[in-house]
């Protein structure tokens, strides 16, 4: 049996301050629900202080981000060494934001990976068709590709996967949990001849786009579909932890 994971992506949301209250609130409506990992992936801003909410409780804490080199001349990034020294345990990759507005690629995805796997961070690696992939029928081949590639040549049973339809991310637009499931089958089919049956069983498939307190259950309960990356509704703990309760 795989454990569910439920994250929250902030994206560019939340000084670090707002960051340690929610936290708080999370920590105290989620204590009670077993067998769900509850994560939190502020801004890079709010780290420090996250952790500091986060210490001691089951809350784990995400970043959104992380370059590949650990150290040198990249004015503007963060290094993995960076986010374990603050207690980062998990890290976003290749959100489509950033595919879209900052040229991340599957390429970049793969690297960044590594860079994760090589410092013992979890990543999760975030893949998705746009809309017109979707209705030009090219969704299974534009998802595998970014499996493929972006994972190539790496641990696959150590990464969370997040598929993210884009046209679903905060359009308040879901996939049906027909629609997810059947794309979350393919990633664990292309798993399965990157890594073989066993390890595609054991790697988690999060659900992302407008996944909600009211959907998530539904979602979650198809077979392949092992959590949520969420976003708008991660902003506030009351949605949030009805997510994660619908978890378990
Ligand atoms: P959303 O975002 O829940 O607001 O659609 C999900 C995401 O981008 O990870």
């Amino acid at each position: 049996m795989r454990t569910k994971i439920v994250a929250g992506n902030w994206k560019m949301n939340k000084t670090a301050s707002e960051a340690a209250a929610l936290i708080v609130e999370i920590k105290a409506l989620t204590a009670e629900v077993a067998n769900v990992e509850v994560v939190v992936c502020p801004p890079f801003t709010d780290l420090k202080d996250a952790a500091a909410a986060c210490a001691g409780s089951h809350v784990k804490l995400g970043a959104q981000n992380i370059h590949w080199e650990p150290s040198g001349a990249y004015t503007g990034e963060i290094s993995a060494a960076m986010l374990k020294d603050l207690g980062v345990t998990h890290v976003i990759i290749g959100h489509s934001e950033r595919r879209q507005y900052f040229g991340e690629t599957d390429a970049t995805v793969n690297l960044r990976t590594k860079a994760a796997l090589d410092a013992g961070l979890v990543p999760i690696v975030c893949v998705g068709e746009m809309l017109e992939e979707r209705k030009v029928g090219q969704t299974g081949d534009v998802v595998v590709r970014q499996v493929k590639v972006g994972l190539a040549d790496l641990d696959v049973g150590k990464v969370v996967i997040a598929y993210e339809p884009v046209w679903a991310i905060g359009t308040g637009l879901t996939a049906s949990p027909t629609q997810a499931q059947e794309v979350h089958a393919l990633i664990r089919r292309t798993l399965a001849e990157m890594a073989g049956g066993d390890v595609a069983n054991s790697v988690r498939i999060q659900y992302g786009g407008s996944m909600k307190p009211d959907n998530a259950k539904e979602l979650m309960s198809q077979p392949d579909i092992d959590g949520g990356l969420i976003g708008g509704a991660a902003l506030t703990a009351k949605s949030f932890a009805a997510i994660v309760a619908a978890g378990a």
